[in-house]
This record gives C-alpha cells, structure tokens and sequence, in this order.
C-alpha cells in the first residue's frame, strides 16, 4: 500500500472510531470497541485496554481466554502497563522481553508471546491517569513515532468517552442497588433470610423473561424490577405481618393490600424501573384463571410481567425452608409450577420455566454461593430479622 492510501486507510479508521465510541454508552461495550478499532487503526495483532482502580491500587484489563472473557488484575507499577500508569509516560520497545519492566505474567496466562510494545496513557479531564492504551506485536517491524502520536490522539480521543461510561456505570449501578436496598427494607421485618430469596427470585424472573423472548434490556429490567414485589410489605401492621397463628380474614384482606400499598408507592415514578417495578408490584398474587387479588384480573390482561414474577417467585418461596414447611427439591418445585399452568400461572411461562430449567438451576447455585460469601461477612454484626413467617400465604 503507498503511503497516500495508508493514510487515507488511517484516516477512514480514525474516523469511523469517533463515530462508534460517542454512541456507546457502556463502558464495558465501549471498552472492547475501543481495543479492536485501535488494533486495526494500528495494524497490530493486540490492543488491550487497561483501566486504573485506584481504591485497590490496582490496574485491569480484560482478556480473551479461548471463547472465556476474563478481567486480569495487576498492583500499579509493575508490567510496562503500571510502569504507564504510575508515571504517565509513554514507553515504546521493540523487543518485550529483554526489558527489564515487562512482566511475561500475562503472557504466560494468555499462552501469548509480546514482542513489540507501544504503551500510552489514558488521561482523564484533569489530567489524572485513567488506564493506559497498550498495543503488542505490530504486523510489520517495530512501532514508529507516528504510531505512537497516533495512539496518543486515540488516547485522548477515548478517554473522556471511558470517563462518561464510567460515570453513567456508577451511576446504574447504584440505581439497582439502591432499587434492591428498598425491597431488602420491605422484607426484612417478614423473613430471615431475605436476601437470598430476592436476589434468587430476580435471577429466575430474568432468565425466564428472556426464554418468553424478551430482549436482553427487558429482560434486565424485569430482573432488578421484580425484586420490589413485595415493597407494599412495609406497610402492613406487625401484628399481621409477623402474627405466628393463621390470620382471620379480615387480617388477610389486610395482607393482600400489599399489592395496592406497593403500586401506590412506585407508581408515576420517573424511572422506567420503578413504573415496571409497580406494574409488578399490583399484579404479582393475580392468578391466570382470575383467582387471583386483588382484581381477579384473567390470562393476558395480567402484565406479562406480573405473570413472569409470579411462577419465579412462588418457585422460589417453594424450594427455600420455611418455618412452616421445608425446602422442596427442584424437581416437586417445578412439578407443581407445571400442574398450576393454565390455573394459577400463565402456561406459556410454565412452558418455558422446564425448558430454561437447567439455567434457572445453575442461577440459583451462583446465587447461593454469592449469599454464603455474604452471610460470613455480615455475621459479624448479629442477625436483627425477625423469626421467619409464612411467604405464600400472602
Ligand atoms: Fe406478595
Ligand atoms: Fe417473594
């Protein structure tokens, strides 16, 4: 190629990256955009993308191993990467391994052999390292100081774009954990171990969103929504809520109230989370034969949301100890979801709930895993939840 084409080539590219990082706003999936649009703009076999965590003092990077994505972590300082990161210089060699900076811990991992290196950092608004660019192995002969000019525009250009992502990532994240604090809130005066089973429940409502078809974003929305089933708890009296004897019937009229309290509270919001979340929160104890409260509503007219949480969370309340009742297998769970298809839930949701069985399992072991790692950090305070009552009956 002569030299006018290449850099026309060079010039498309460059191009072509503006456009694509300013419409991602994930910083996940703007993080890999970035890395292959810079490895082609460079000709260069890899692009790695390191960001600076600068609570733990530490780099990372995702890595491609075989078909897997795993985040690598590394102390600042070491590697040519931390050697970017802690001084904010550039470093450009040709051959990695008789540099006495370069680490070959990651090749090693990656069962990859760097030659060349071109390494800039990612500087943020104020001038604060954010990461460092890293190209390896350029196609033909050694990096240039074009490319390395090249990579530092491609730096600055990414930069304040990594800077938006992670923000906006923040900012999510904190949404949803602020959306599951209050559901924890409405069911920690019901149930011992409360976590666990909205964290459970929100997991098989997202997998079973997605096996009716719904895309990825809807399905996760119906995943951190649901989690505010009950939120309407909070404002049933104690004397109910955690009366140890069967209720009277006025007192459970009381307790299906729940429902209404909890869209009561979400509804109107400005969050499109929250809306579903109290679409949810009205119809979750509707049945699809209009048994259900508290409007008896029938098959399709209860939200397809509703319908989905329902089957997930009595699922879920099935297969967890309670002090009424053990905890039922998996298989007695999902035989008795089955023959409620076409009475208390939807019976396409029922359909699909054996057929993403496997995954509903595997959920469910992860979340398990996840509380126990939870549970040993929180023994350290006692437990301030009441004793456990009656889930279903409500
Ligand atoms: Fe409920
Ligand atoms: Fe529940």
């Amino acid at each position: 190629m002569g030299r006018r084409q290449e850099l026309e080539k060079r010039q498309t590219l460059l191009a072509r990256f503006g456009r694509l990082v300013a419409t991602e706003n994930r910083l996940d999936a703007l993080l890999t955009i970035i890395a292959e649009e810079v490895r082609n703009i460079l000709d260069t076999d890899r692009c790695s993308v390191f960001l600076v965590d600068s609570y733990k003092g530490e780099l990372w990077t995702k890595v491609a191993l075989g078909m897997e994505e795993k985040i690598l972590r590394m102390p600042m300082g070491q590697g040519i990467a931390g050697f970017v990161a802690k001084t904010g210089s550039a470093v450009n060699i040709r051959d990695a391994y008789r540099d006495t900076r370069f680490t070959q811990d990651l090749d090693r991992i990656t069962g990859y052999q760097t030659r060349s290196v071109l390494a800039v950092p990612l500087k943020g608004r104020d001038g604060k390292v954010l990461g460092v660019f890293e190209v390896l192995n350029k196609n033909r002969g050694s990096f240039t100081d074009e490319d390395e000019g090249l990579l530092r525009i491609l730096a600055t250009m990414a930069a304040s774009f990594i800077e938006n992502a992670s923000l906006y990532d923040d900012l999510r994240r904190s949404h949803l954990e602020t959306i599951y604090r209050m559901a924890l809130v409405a069911e920690f005066r019901d149930q011992k171990d409360t976590g666990k089973h909205l964290r459970r429940m929100s997991r098989f409502s997202g997998i079973l969103a997605s096996a009716m078809g719904m895309s990825y974003q809807e399905s996760e929305d119906i995943r951190y929504a649901s989690p505010l089933h009950d939120i309407g708890k909070v404002a049933i009296p104690d004397s109910i809520l955690r009366k140890p004897e069967k209720l009277s019937a006025e007192e459970y009229e009381e307790m299906k109230r729940h429902t209404i309290y909890g869209s009561q509270m979400l509804v109107n919001a400005e969050s499109r989370l929250l809306r579903l979340a109290a679409r949810i929160a009205i119809a979750h104890h509707e049945n699809f034969d209009g048994s259900g409260y508290p409007y008896a509503l029938k098959g399709e007219s209860i939200p397809i949301e509703a319908r989905i949480v329902a089957a997930a969370d009595v699922f879920d309340a099935l297969i967890s100890k309670r002090v009424y009742k053990g905890a039922w297998n998996l298989e007695d769970a999902l035989a008795y979801i089955k023959s409620e298809g076409g009475k208390r839930f939807d019976p396409m949701v029922v359909e699909r709930m054996a057929i993403c069985f496997e995954d509903v399992v595997e959920a469910m072991e992860e979340e398990n895993r996840r509380c126990v790692a939870e549970e040993q950090v929180s023994s350290l305070s006692p437990g301030l939840a009441g004793p456990a009552q009656p889930h279903l009956r409500s």
